[in-house]
Order: structure tokens, then C-alpha cells, then sequence
């Protein structure tokens, strides 16, 4: 009977590491913002970055991570600053170009996730000024992220992926890294089913569209 019980208990834990295995506990965390963006949204005539930037409520990159979540069934974390970026677009190519001049590692808002509650994370961002921005770097050098696989998502209006994945490699040097995807913001913002389709082939080819 004792034997028994030995074998059921084995199988029980064999049975458990199989399934961890099977669906990993996935963190999609990214950068976004919403406001005045390039080439989306409607465009407000009063303001001063109206003619080449539109007013969007949604982030692209979160449009992009919202998706995800809902393909992967993955845990969504929108990385915050501490000083909040600003909505009008002229401003923010200024901010954004002083923080990557000075190689800053802004302040994050909030409480961050644990990375020990998860096995994949996620990590998704706009390009701005051909780089990755700098909260992403302050997030992900939070962590000793050994052992996790890390995977990069961004969005851009014309430069793809912009060599990003290097910065992403130098400030997770213990994690893996995996192959990334960069979609167009204004198809993110404006074709929901072009996103989508693109993101499925690209988890699928992960292994990580377990929901579908
Ligand atoms: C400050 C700033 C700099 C940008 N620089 C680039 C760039 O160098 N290359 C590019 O393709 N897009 C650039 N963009 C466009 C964004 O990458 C694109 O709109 C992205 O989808 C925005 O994502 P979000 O809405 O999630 O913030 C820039 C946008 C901003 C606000």
C-alpha cells in the first residue's frame, strides 16, 4: 500500500512539472502612453505639434499588450514614471531625446511586479528617437532576472525594432532572450485584425498561444 502511494505521489508531481511546463506563467509589462502621437489620432488644430501628430486615448504598445494578454492569458503591468510624460507631442520628443542623451534610468510609479510569480516575461515599448526608452531599462534592472525568458514587443512608425534588443540584452544580462516582434503603431491603433493575426504567428511560433 505504502508502495503504492509512493508511485500515485511521483505521478502527482510528475503530472504538475509537466503542466508548469506546459503553461508558463507569463508578465506582459510595457511602456505606453496615450496623448499626442505621430501619424494617429485626430489631429487638435490649437495645438502646437497639430500638424503632424494626432490625439490617441490609448497607447499603440498597449493596444499591442492588451492583445497578447488576451492571446497568451498573461498578466498585464503598464510601467509607469514617477514624472508622468507629457501629452502634448512636441514636449515629449524633447523629454524623451534628454532622458537618452543622459542615459537616464527615470523613477518608476508604483509597485512593481515579482518576477518570481512568472516564468516568461514580456517586455513591450515604443521607439522613441531609435531606442528603447529609458524606463524600460530602469524596470528590467530592477531584477535579477536568472532563470526567466524574456521576450521584447515594440512599435515604431518606421524604424522596426531599431537594434533594441541589445539594450534590452545589456540591462537583463541573466535572462534569455528570445526572438521579438515590431509592429507599425498606426496599424497597432488602427487594424485590430492585422495585429492580431501577426501576434498569433509570432506566439504561436513561441509556443505561447495558449489560449487560442
Ligand atoms: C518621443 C518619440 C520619439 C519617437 N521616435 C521614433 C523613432 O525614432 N522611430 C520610429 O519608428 N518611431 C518613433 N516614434 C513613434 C513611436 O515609436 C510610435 O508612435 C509608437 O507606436 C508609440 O507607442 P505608444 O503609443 O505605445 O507610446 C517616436 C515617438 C515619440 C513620442
Amino acid at each position: 500500500m505504502k508502495k503504492l502511494m509512493a508511485v500515485l505521489m511521483a505521478l502527482c508531481l510528475l503530472c504538475g512539472a509537466a503542466l508548469a511546463e506546459a503553461s508558463p506563467r507569463i508578465l506582459i509589462a510595457y511602456v505606453s502612453r496615450a496623448g499626442e502621437n505621430y501619424n494617429v489620432g485626430v489631429a487638435d488644430p490649437d495645438s502646437a505639434s497639430a500638424s503632424y501628430a494626432g490625439y490617441i486615448e490609448k497607447g499603440n504598445t498597449e493596444i499591442v499588450a492588451e492583445t497578447i494578454a488576451e492571446l497568451t492569458g498573461g498578466d498585464l503591468y503598464h510601467i509607469t514614471t514617477v514624472e508622468p510624460y507629457p501629452e502634448d507631442y512636441a514636449s515629449m520628443l524633447v523629454r524623451a531625446q534628454e532622458e537618452l542623451d543622459s542615459d537616464a534610468r527615470p523613477a518608476l510609479a508604483g509597485e512593481l511586479p515579482n518576477p518570481e510569480d512568472y516564468d516568461v516575461i514580456l517586455i513591450g515599448y515604443p521607439i522613441w528617437h531609435g531606442a528603447a526608452p529609458r524606463p524600460v531599462l530602469t524596470f528590467l534592472e530592477s531584477f535579477d532576472l536568472s532563470g526567466k525568458t524574456l521576450i521584447p514587443f515594440n512599435t515604431h512608425e518606421g524604424s522596426g525594432q531599431s537594434g533594441t534588443a541589445r539594450e534590452i540584452a545589456a540591462s537583463a544580462p541573466n535572462a534569455t532572450l528570445l526572438e521579438g516582434i515590431a509592429i507599425q503603431g498606426k496599424v497597432a491603433q488602427e487594424d485590430a485584425g492585422c495585429t492580431r493575426e501577426k501576434l498569433t504567428q509570432w506566439l504561436e511560433g513561441l509556443g505561447l498561444a495558449a489560449r487560442e
